[in-house]
This record gives C-alpha cells, structure tokens and sequence, in this order.
C-alpha cells in the first residue's frame, strides 16, 4: 500500500468553478508554478474539451512544469480524452482523470443510460485513456449516493481496462464523516491494493474537509483538494487543512510500519500559495478561516496573549513559520534604499526567479510609492511584486487620471491612456467616480465592458495604505467575465488600473473565448 498521502490539486479545475473565480492562462501558469513549489503530486489543470482557452491553458501549464503531474479532466468520451491526451502531450509526467456519474438519479435522470450502459462506457473510456496516457484515474460522479454494490461492479471493470486511481467524489457534499469511513472502508477492503482509492469532497454542508480525513483514516491515499477551498457551489476540501492536519496530529496517522503518513507538501509555502490564489481570483478566505484566514494566528483575548508570552504552545497548535507566514511584517524599507536593499527584501519575501528587468520595473514603482506613502511594509511590496511577474501584454497602459464631482450627482473622468506610446485622452460623465472612470475608458479603447463586480480593499493599516481594486468585467458581451487587478494609492487610479488590465487580459485571450447566446 502506498504510504504517503497524494496530494491531487484541483485548484485550476473544480476550483476555477467557483462563482467569479475564472483566471487567464498568464495567470493559471504563475499558480500552476506555486503548486509545484509547494510540493502538490497531480495538477489538475481544466478540463481540455470545455473550451478552447482551458486547452491552450492545460498545453502551456504541461509545457512549464516538470515534477508534478499535469492532468486534465475528461468525460467518459473518445473525444473528449483525445482533447484531453493532446492538451497535457507536452508534460514530463501526465494523467488523464475520465469520469462518468454512478449514482441512480444522475444515470436515470442525467445521463439516462442503464447501469450497464454506464459500465460499458466507462470500461471504454478508461481502455482508451489508456492506450494515450499511463496515468489513468476514473472517478464515479456522485459515488457516495451510488449503490455500494454497483460500485463493487464498476471498479474492478475499470481497473481492470487500466485505471490506476479510483476516486470516489461526495459530488453533492451529502455524507457525514463516520457515513463516509464505512463506505470507504468497505471499498478499501474489496479493492485491496489493485488501484489507489482517492476521495473528492464538496463543502455543501461544511464537513469537505472531515470527510476527507476520515476518508484517509479508511484507506484513501489520494486527497482532491484546492487552495482556500475554493471550488462549485460552497467549495471544495481546503489543501491546507488536510495537509496541516495531518502534519499536526501525525499522531493519529500511521503507515503500515508506524511512521508519519504524510504528504509531499512543503507546508512553508502554503502561505505564499494561498495569498497568490487570492489576489488573482481576488476570493480573500474569511478572516476566521482555519490556517490561511487573516485571523488563524491573532490572539485577542488578554489571558491568551499572556499565555503566549509565557509559552507559545500554550495556545498555538502550529506556528505561523510552519505555513510559511513571514517574521517580519514591520517597516522594512524607505525612501533612501537601494537597489540592493530592495533586491534582498524581495529575496526575503520568498519570490525567487525574478529577472533584471522585472526587478527595475519594481524597484522604480518602489521608488514612486516612497514619494506619496510615508511607511512601506512587506505586504506593499509584495503587492507590486506579483503585478510586475504577470505577465499580460501591456496593450494599454493608464497614463492620467482626474476625477471630479459635478452637479446633480454626477461625477466627470478626465482619462489618458498610452497605446503603442501613443497617448490618447478623452472624457466621461458617470453616475459616480467609478461609472465616470470606466465609460472614459470604454471610449478610449472602443471596447464595451459591462462590470459585473467591483471589489476594493487595503493593502495595509494607515491612511496613506495603498488601495486595490478587483474587477470582473464581460467585454464586447462574450461569454465569460475577465477579471482585473490594480493598485495605487489613490483608489480611482487603483479602478482605472484594474479595468485596463481586465482589458489587456481580454485582449490577450479573445480569440480563446466565445461568444454569448
Ligand atoms: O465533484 C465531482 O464529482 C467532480 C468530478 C468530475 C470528479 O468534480
Ligand atoms: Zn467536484
């Protein structure tokens, strides 16, 4: 039996299904990368046949990485696994994962195929999948409200036709632990050691990641999981609770001959992986979420806080450093440092690889913000840093900016914008600052985009702290909404920003997505 917990990251997948949570390919590369950094087995990056752009992305994600394994999802289809087998071709180490429904409403109702039908089906599949690729996993949607006996047929014809993974998804997110422990306990022990048994647990009723632990407790020794939980509907099993669980209470969890069983993740970048998800789908985890939240390791009460003094482990499980969150979070550089000075901090912050040119642009918008922000913390540098390594073509850029209050309720934007170091300017009324920002920039680049949501935050404390701004927006009416990031110290710039990088996204991608109705 395998005596480590894989580790199946379906961040780009099942979580890119979040409402809102759709990234573009520059963007799926850089989290892509993390994932390898922090150590994760399988990358499931989209799912080939859905569309062109989850294609091209898969195919780039495949030509980047070179320890974990690039997969892409596949229904029980030929054509689907062809799509499938090309998008991840260029891959050091490649799985197809094929699936097809088991459960007695999805087949009558959904697929409306008989049981045997399903079977023939999926046995075809996997042969297939097989026959392009010798990583094969096949998953039974909606397992655990499938016939127990159904599965004790469906399994062995797929292992049998090549499958070396069997997952077993709580689609729905339906079972309650100890439910999901006797199921998989009675799979275990039919299975035996013929294929590794996975698990794939939706959030629904808030037990993704019990389920998932006591699923491991039963024999799994494959977790599906993302970065903050992210995923359809209410999510799926957070990456970082399983794996900090596991590493905390190695207590409980043993191999055959009683050591750890633990997994490949280098938890000191779980920290650094889940802040990267959450700017790019600009989805921060709630403040009291467990491991990542802003809260995890915040002792408010008093007798806590003088407990801790007293001894760390007095109310602390786990320390900070362990997940990767940086020492120092105080003042670091100002208006008189260097280059090198910089160059070290970033070094310090964990960004490692960035090139001479990425590391001026940062330095000299470093610079800038020294002039208007008086205190400069880790966070604004980092904040920079992963704006100046997207690596988006910069069709337009924002040149100036002014915004005024005018009469009855009306707010006016005074826009330029550089194309091709060509400066072009114009102006817009809006009912408010940001209507008046975005339809001055509608009118510069020709382009229609309807926001479909706007989000602004603080970087740090203080009022000088820098703004950034979020937006998803739907350009030229195509089906899918792109979604943009700005910062700035004036909040109107940040929008300004964010919205030409939603468009120089759009830009770079429109040939990839198609359009609505
Ligand atoms: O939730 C689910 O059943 C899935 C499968 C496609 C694995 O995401
Ligand atoms: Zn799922």
């Amino acid at each position: 039996m395998q005596e480590y917990i894989k580790i199946f990251d379906t961040t780009l997948r099942d979580g890119e299904q979040s409402p809102g949570a759709s990234m573009n390919i520059e963007e799926k590369i850089k989290i892509a990368l993390q994932l390898e950094k922090l150590g994760v087995d399988v990358i499931e990056a989209g799912f080939a046949a859905s569309s062109p752009g989850d294609f091209e992305a898969i195919n780039q994600i495949a030509q980047s990485l070179s320890s974990a394994s690039v997969c892409s999802l596949a229904r029980a289809l030929e054509s689907d696994i062809d799509v499938a087998a090309k998008a991840i071709a260029p891959a050091h180490h490649k799985t197809i994962h094929t699936f097809i429904a088991t459960s007695p409403i999805h087949m009558e109702f959904k697929l409306k195929l008989k049981p045997e039908e399903v079977i023939k089906k999926a046995v075809n599949a996997v042969k297939y999948a097989k026959s392009l690729c010798q990583d094969v996993e096949f998953s039974c949607e909606d397992a655990l409200r499938s016939d127990i006996g159904f599965l004790k047929e469906i399994l062995p014809a797929v292992i049998e036709a090549g499958a070396n993974t069997l997952n077993l998804p709580d689609t729905v997110g339906y079972r309650l632990p100890h439910e999901i422990g006797t199921f998989i306990k009675e799979i275990h022990n039919f299975i035996g050691d013929r294929a590794i048994l996975s698990i794939h647990c939706h959030n629904d009723l808030g037990l993704a990641v019990a389920n998932s632990i006591a699923a491991i407790q039963n024999g799994v020794r494959q977790v599906e999981c993302t970065i903050n939980g992210l995923g359809e509907r209410a999510g799926n099993t957070a990456l970082e609770e399983v794996v900090m669980i596991l590493k905390t209470r190695k207590d409980l969890f043993l191999t055959s001959t009683n050591s750890a069983l633990d997994t490949h993740i280098n938890t000191k970048e779980i920290y650094p992986t889940s802040k990267l998800v959450a700017d790019i789908t600009g989805i921060r985890p709630q403040p009291n979420k467990a491991i990542v939240g802003k809260n995890a390791f915040a002792h408010e009460s008093g007798i806590h806080q003088d407990g801790m003094l007293k001894h760390p482990q007095t109310y602390e499980i786990m320390r900070p450093c362990d997940i990767g969150i940086p020492e120092s979070n105080g003042l670091i550089l100002g208006k008189h440092s260097g280059k090198a000075a910089f160059k070290d901090k970033i070094k310090s912050l964990g960004f490692e690889g960035i090139s001479d040119a990425e590391l001026l642009a940062a330095f000299e918008r470093f610079k800038v913000l020294c002039d208007s922000k008086k205190e400069i913390f880790d966070d604004d540098i980092r904040a920079i840093l992963s704006e100046e390594t997207l690596h988006i073509p910069q069709i337009f850029s924002l040149g100036i900016i002014q915004v005024s209050a005018c009469s009855s309720g009306k707010y006016c934007a005074a826009i330029s914008i550089y194309k091709d170091e060509n400066e072009v300017s114009d102006s817009a009324l809006g009912n408010g600052a940001v209507d008046s920002v975005l339809k001055s920039i509608d009118r510069i680049s020709q382009i229609q985009g309807h926001l479909q949501d706007y989000k602004v935050e603080s970087i740090t404390s203080g009022k000088d702290a820098l703004a950034k701004v979020v937006v998803k927006v739907v350009f030229e009416n195509k089906s899918r909404a792109i979604i943009g990031h700005g910062i700035d110290i004036d909040t109107m710039s940040a929008t300004a920003k964010a919205y030409i990088s939603a468009l120089n996204s759009y830009l770079s991608m429109k040939d990839l997505i198609s359009n609505n109705a």
